[in-house]
């Protein structure tokens, strides 16, 4: 078991790989989707035992709406199964729901169930499951630059007062400390756009698995690795 005290209180993820992992099995990208929605019921369920606090989850992106209107509808559809055939077992395992992203975009039906959520979980402290759904880190930062330019407009904020500890107040993870360590899975070493101002002394880790190949022994082996690394934070170690 990994060591409580060395892990990583924060971690994000970057779900990446379940159309190849379809493609492998010459199935449509949606059955891939369906299959990475498993592993994140098991990857929720390792956090205690792990140390970890706080998970965040990148499950769909500003950028997504590209893909085929098969694909996009299939994926929305997935995300309200999913709220729904989950909610009881969330709650009950003290999970608190977020979400982040801009909702402005999302059906009323999903956007109503994500609602529903975040309040039927209010209470739980145990996990702090972050659903980074039509998220964007370049698009959540202009909202909240929106949002200051708004306070200041209102006189209820002084420009002067703009800084690197006020402006992540205006972020939709205010209420999060920053990731400690982001895995991308399936090979690709990028970070598409995935909380671009909170990761700014993230460990990162990019492995090869496919998304729906993660199990939770995976999890448990980055989780370990992730004990040994050295953080500066920009000053030399004493
Ligand atoms: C990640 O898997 C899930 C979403 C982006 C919604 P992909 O669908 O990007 O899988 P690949 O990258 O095509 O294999
Ligand atoms: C990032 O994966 C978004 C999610 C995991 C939701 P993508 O598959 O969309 O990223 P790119 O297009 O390969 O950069
Ligand atoms: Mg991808």
């Amino acid at each position: 078991m990994s060591d409580k005290k060395k892990a990583p209180e924060h971690v994000a993820i970057i779900m990446d790989g379940n159309g190849r992992w379809a493609q492998m099995r010459h199935r449509p990208r949606l059955v891939g989707h369906h299959a990475g929605a498993k592993r994140v019921r098991e990857v929720v369920r390792a956090c205690p035992d792990l140390g970890v606090k706080y998970l965040t989850i990148f499950a769909f992106s500003t950028e997504n709406w590209k893909r085929t209107q098969t694909e996009v509808a299939g994926l929305m559809k997935l995300f309200k199964r999913y709220i729904r055939r989950e909610a009881e077992n969330l709650l009950e395992e003290g999970v608190r729901v977020r979400f982040i992203g801009d909702r402005v975009k999302l059906e009323p039906a999903l956007v109503d169930l994500m609602d529903g959520l975040e309040l039927l979980t209010a209470d739980n402290d145990k996990v702090h499951l972050t659903i980074a759904l039509n998220y964007g880190g370049r698009d959540e930062v202009a909202r909240a630059a929106r949002r200051l330019a708004h306070d200041v407009e209102m006189g209820n904020l002084n420009p002067r007062d703009v800084c690197d500890e006020t402006f992540p107040k205006y972020l939709d993870t205010h209420v999060l400390p920053d990731p400690d360590l982001v895995i991308r899975t399936s090979g690709e070493a990028r970070i598409s756009n995935f909380l671009l101002w909170q990761s700014a002394y993230s460990e990162y880790e990019f492995i090869d698995t496919l998304w729906p190949d993660f199990t939770s022994d995976v999890f448990a082996e980055v989780v370990d690795r992730f004990g040994v690394r050295e953080r500066r934070f920009g000053a030399v170690p004493v």
